[in-house]
């Protein structure tokens, strides 16, 4: 695959071979946050491709420290690229991470993610697509990895924080179950643009 500009209504971003092609999801995380942002916010981004959710958040607010993690190094090599490209670097830091493995004595004010979240069992439906597997597909009907996220990214929530993570529609139920199960309340989920939940924001606020 050769590299390609995707264009997205505030910025640019370069794809990368055994990288996931962002998608315009990427813009409902800006939107998320906007009526929830801080003074000063300290984000985490955990598997963030090509940067591109990260690059929308930086792009859109100025008062946020982004650390935006992958397990991908070529995810990261062309990320920072993006970054740089766009001229958020001085917003951005990246470092490989398996989800929370390798993030130590720190906490968020947001812990952003769109996590692998297909079921292998549905892979037929997704034949055509070319990004890797390891970006696409997570076990328990894709559920696995978000859950990982909201079980151990607990600990990293400063107190009235968030958690804004992208699945499929029909796990929405699933999310609030677990989530609420997890001590953490539901707070909304934004639509696509197919009038689809794709994004729901959870928060350990009192
Ligand atoms: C669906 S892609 C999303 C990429 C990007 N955030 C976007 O929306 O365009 C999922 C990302 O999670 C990363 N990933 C998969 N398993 C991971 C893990 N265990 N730890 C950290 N990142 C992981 C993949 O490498 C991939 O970049």
């Amino acid at each position: 695959m050769k590299s390609k500009i995707i264009e997205f209504e505030n910025f640019n971003i370069k794809t990368a071979d055994k990288v996931f092609s962002p998608r315009e999801d990427v813009e409902i995380f800006p939107k998320a946050i906007k009526d929830i942002i801080k003074n000063k916010n300290h984000i985490i981004e955990l598997g963030t491709g090509t940067g591109a959710i990260s690059i929308s958040i930086a792009k859109s607010f100025n008062n946020v420290e982004i650390l935006a993690t992958d397990i991908n190094p070529s995810a990261l090599e062309i990320a920072t690229l993006n970054a740089k490209l766009n001229d958020v670097s001085h917003l951005i830091k990246f470092k490989k991470s398996n989800w929370f493995k390798d993030i130590k004595n720190k906490k968020f004010d947001f812990i952003l993610s769109n996590p692998p979240y297909l079921s292998k069992y549905n892979s037929f439906h997704y034949k055509d697509l070319s990004d890797p597997n390891s970006s696409l597909y997570s076990q328990e009907n894709g559920l696995y990895d978000i859950y990982k996220i909201i079980k151990s990214g607990i600990k990293y929530l400063n107190d009235n924080s968030y958690m804004v993570i992208e699945h499929s529609h029909n796990q929405t139920l699933y999310l609030k179950d677990f989530a609420k199960a997890n001590g953490l309340q539901f707070i909304k989920s934004e639509k696509d643009n197919f009038g689809f939940n794709r994004v729901s924001v959870f928060s350990n606020r009192v």
